[in-house]
Parts: C-alpha cells; structure tokens; sequence
C-alpha cells in the first residue's frame, strides 16, 4: 500500500516529469529568442514564423524539415521544461547557392537584420550544444557552429567553431573555440560528447569587447574569459547551424573533399540573445 501511495504522491507532483531539471531563468530584455517550444513540429520551420528565417541559410533544394530534428532528451539550462532541443543535420544535400566546398544549414533569429539591434550597445547571445552520438561530427574538418558574420560578408567578428581549423595545428581538433575575426582563440574548451555545454558570449558593440561565459550540463554560467578586445565593427547577422568545410583546397568556397552519404548533426538548446545594458547578463 505503501509503495503506491508514494508513487501517486510522486507522479502527481511531477517528481517523475523528467527529463526537465530545474530552469534557470532569463533575467534581462530578451532581444531575439530562438528558443522553440515543447510540441514543436519540424514543418513549422518551412514557413513564416516567430523563431528563424525560413529561406536562409540551408541547401537549395532541401526544407528545414529536411534539415532539422526535434530530439527527445534533457531540456538545456535555459530551455526548462517550456522549450525543447533542435538538432541541426547536414546531408550531401547541404550546398547553399553555388558554393559546393560547403556544407552548410545555419539559422538567423527571424528579427535579426544586418543593421539592426543585433548589432549595437551590448548584448549577449546564449546558447547551448549537446552532440549526437548517431551523428558525429567529423572533427578532421574545420567547423562553424555559431557565427556572426558582417553586413558585407567579408568576415565574421565572432566564430564559435570546432574541428581542425585549416592551417592551424590539428592538437586543439577536439576542442570547442571562439575565435575572433582574426581567428584569435579567446576561449578553448573539449567538446563534451554527452552532456549540454552552456555558452554565453558578450558583444560589447559599443567598446569592442567580448566576455564569455561557460558552464557544462544545468550548471550555471561563470566568466571565463574577458573582457576582451575584439573589432566588432561591420554589423551583419547571427547564424547558428553548420558549415564545414572541406579539405585539400585552398578554396574552401567552391571546391575540396567532403565525404558522400554525410550524416551529421549538432543539437542546440537556449538560443536567445539578451540586452546586456548595464552588465546585466543571465547566468
Ligand atoms: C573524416 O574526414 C576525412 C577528411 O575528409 C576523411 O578522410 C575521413 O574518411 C572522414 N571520416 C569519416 C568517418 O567520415
Ligand atoms: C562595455 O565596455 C565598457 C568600456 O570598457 C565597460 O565600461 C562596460 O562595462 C562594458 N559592458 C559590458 C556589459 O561588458
């Protein structure tokens, strides 16, 4: 008897509504969120709607319900138990316009504009990445993972990446990194292949400076790099996806080796950028 009445005390307090750990709470002015709601179909990408751009940045003849997966599995330590992960895949069909060295899916904050409030004052952009095991990512590759490239797309004043960077040494492949625009390591951190790692970068617009912010699984954020400099000049828009780039070219663009029957994915949780007037920054 007493073993049931503990477990309908259980279930009927949620105690067993897992996996949705404690939320950790956005505590400034949310500026974009890309943050997608538990029950989120993968059509619901294909069209106008309040999250991402659904035209940009993905292969020609693929739909985000191609591209995207809505996995199952704990929620990131913004997401709670309100919003759920998204998983972004690449396949032999990831090649955006004409740029066949790529293969690339990156999503824009649908409000993001390359002159816009992304891109002034200060503000900090969350967001966290888990790995799948069904779809690795193969680290012999250089790797975007999140970026904010300039209003001219002539370079990228922050690049969150993984992998072996072209022309660098291969020792760090295994490891996450922030790069400036000048591929600069700020931060280097080993990629965790089972729990979320948590990531929030200030952008300082007005000073040239970036702050980062890690912490691993529901932990909360701590300062781990910064306030640095860093030329931030150029505006543009946030992209948060995939593009790999191929090897044995010095074209990366338009030709190189990419493997066929490519099948990899990253999952990505806590996608909001946040006002950080003030120092204000959630952690
Ligand atoms: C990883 O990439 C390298 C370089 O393109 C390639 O030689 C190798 O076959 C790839 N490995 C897998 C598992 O796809
Ligand atoms: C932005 O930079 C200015 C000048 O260094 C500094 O006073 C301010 O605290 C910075 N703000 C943030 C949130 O990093």
């Amino acid at each position: 008897m007493y073993r049931e009445t503990l477990a309908a005390l259980l279930l009927s307090t949620g105690a067993f509504a897992v996996p949705h750990p404690a939320t950790a709470s956005v505590k400034c002015p949310i500026v974009f969120d890309g943050r997608v709601p538990v029950g989120t179909a993968a059509t619901f990408f294909d069209s106008s709607n309040a999250l991402f751009n659904p035209d940009y940045v993905k292969g020609n003849d693929l739909k985000w319900s191609d591209i995207l997966k809505l996995p199952a599995g704990e929620s990131s330590r913004f997401d709670g138990a309100a919003y759920q992960p998204v998983e972004v895949t690449l396949s032999d069909k990831s090649i955006f316009q004409q740029q066949k060295g790529f293969r690339r899916a990156g999503l824009q904050f649908i409000q993001d504009s390359s002159t816009g409030s992304g891109t002034t004052g200060i503000k900090t952009l969350h967001f966290s990445v888990k790995q799948d095991a069904a779809r690795p990512l193969n680290l012999t590759h250089e790797y975007l993972n999140v970026w904010h490239e300039t209003a001219d797309y002539s370079a990228d004043q922050i690049m969150f990446q993984t992998g072996q960077i072209i022309g660098k040494s291969a020792s760090d492949k295994n490891n996450f990194k922030i790069l400036d625009r000048s591929g600069k390591s700020l931060y280097s951190i080993a990629m965790d292949k089972t729990s979320w790692q948590n990531f929030a970068i200030t952008l300082n617009y007005s000073k040239n400076q970036v702050q980062i912010y890690y912490s691993v699984g529901q932990a909360p954020l701590k300062s781990v790099a910064g306030p640095t400099s860093a030329d931030l000049s150029g505006q543009g828009q946030f992209q948060i996806g995939i593009l790999k780039k191929p090897t044995g070219t010095s074209d990366v663009v338009n030709s190189g080796y990419q493997e066929s029957k490519l099948n990899e994915g990253q999952i990505y949780g806590g996608l909001f950028l946040e006002d950080s007037a003030n120092g204000c920054v959630s952690l």
